[in-house]
């Protein structure tokens, strides 16, 4: 089904309700998503991007009960990744002659991906396409999250179509973001940021900054996944640049995963020893290996500090724990604290190596870490005690 977004603009998009895993296994997508399409009707006709292959037919029959595809004048691709160009090739089999507007690194993705000699037509900042009574105007949009990515500003309506920038994972009925449910809205933008956009905050704050600079009025803004915002659109262009500044908040984020408990138990008495300190901070505590690595990143980008604990095994960390690390490395947070511990038997490195990953992720280390031999007896839960309230005095 279509949802008229204004007299002028149509959504034509997917909602997928089933999806559960984004970019192959990478992201966690408990609330499903949508892939949003739109269909401008001016005196020419222009479709915003198209949906994820899956559901190319449905798709294209929904389109066709708009509009025929003939009268279709320009497509207008704003990223080349496959959920918002995977109905492209079927559609430009039916309608091959159509031109495409894009920027230069999203033809390059697209012949990638599909090996078609399309008939493209490379976009700037800045460059218009009048429709007849209303334009769009291009605006390069790199590195948000991809280096093809580009948004599309839509005069007179006064809508700008941001693609995956202020996105969301988030299938709903309703589609606008005045009608649901606000705190589970919330919960997948920053979800979403975190797990995306961080490494670019840079990049995020610059981009919001020269669009602004454009002082183009905002009615609307229509993303490539989730809900648009129509209701104080502007407020998630806010909460952004939030975001991009190296966000935190009065959190600390305990990691861990353990093999007999010894690891978890430390974890608990750390988290102990930092309430004991400090009643006002909150603290939480994940196993790697058995909560949703996406909802931990999300957790670790509101953290002001974080601790991470693996017992030693095989002279190593536990798997879970280099493989969130692993992530969190290439995520590029700045501006966050940390320190590790470990249980261990024989050798002990554990610790060790969590400090220097920890270090090489950009995390200011402040604490040597802290071991525990075997499993904890009462020393030692006193010991993680005592390790928590100087983390939170390392902390000031
Ligand atoms: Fe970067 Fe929604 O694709």
């Amino acid at each position: 089904m279509s949802v008229k977004v204004t007299e002028w603009v149509t959504w034509v998009g997917k909602i997928d309700w089933e999806l559960k895993k984004f970019h192959g296994e990478e992201y966690s997508t408990h609330k499903g998503s949508t892939y949003n399409a739109y269909l401008v009707r001016d005196e020419k006709n222009v479709l915003i991007d198209t949906v994820w292959r899956p559901f190319t037919h449905e798709f294209i029959e929904k389109l066709q009960d708009e509009i025929a595809l003939e009268k279709i004048d320009y497509i207008v691709v704003n990223h080349g990744e496959v959920d918002h160009s995977g109905a492209l090739p079927e559609l430009m089999r039916l309608i091959p002659d159509v031109p495409i507007y894009c920027t230069a690194n999203a033809v390059k993705s697209l012949k990638g991906q599909y090996h078609q000699e399309w008939n493209f037509h490379v976009v700037k900042t800045g460059d218009r396409l009048s429709l007849g009574q209303k334009e769009l105007i291009f605006i390069e949009a790199p590195m948000l999250h991809w280096p093809d990515s580009m948004m599309c500003y839509l005069t007179g309506e006064n809508i700008l179509f941001s693609n995956d920038a202020f996105g969301q994972h988030y299938a709903s009925e309703y589609l606008f973001n005045d009608l649901v449910d606000q705190p589970e809205l919330y919960q997948e933008c920053i979800k979403y940021y975190a797990n995306i956009l961080t490494p670019f905050s840079k990049l995020v704050d610059r981009k919001i900054k020269e669009v602004v600079g454009f002082n183009l009025p905002v009615s609307m803004i229509c993303p490539s996944h989730g809900v648009l915002w129509r209701d104080n659109p502007l407020q998630i262009v806010t909460q952004y640049t939030e975001w991009a500044a190296d966000y935190q908040e009065n959190q600390i984020t305990i990691l861990y995963d353990t093999m007999w408990d010894g690891t978890r138990k430390m974890a608990e008495a750390i988290a102990a020893g930092i309430k004991a300190a400090d009643a006002a901070v909150q603290v939480k505590l994940y196993n790697t290996s058995r909560r949703d690595k996406n909802d931990i990143i999300t957790e670790v980008f509101k953290s002001k500090a974080i601790l991470v604990g693996s017992p030693t095994v095989n002279k190593g960390i536990l798997s879970s724990v280099a493989g969130i690390l692993e992530e969190i490395k290439g995520l590029s947070f700045k501006n966050k604290k940390a320190a590790a511990f470990g249980t261990y038997g024989w050798s002990g490195e554990s610790v060790k190596i969590l400090n220097q990953i920890l270090n090489e992720s950009g995390f200011q280390v402040v604490h040597d870490g802290l071991k525990g031999l075997w499993n904890p007896d009462e020393n030692t839960v006193n010991q993680c005690n005592q390790f928590g309230e100087s983390f939170v005095e390392n902390l000031k």
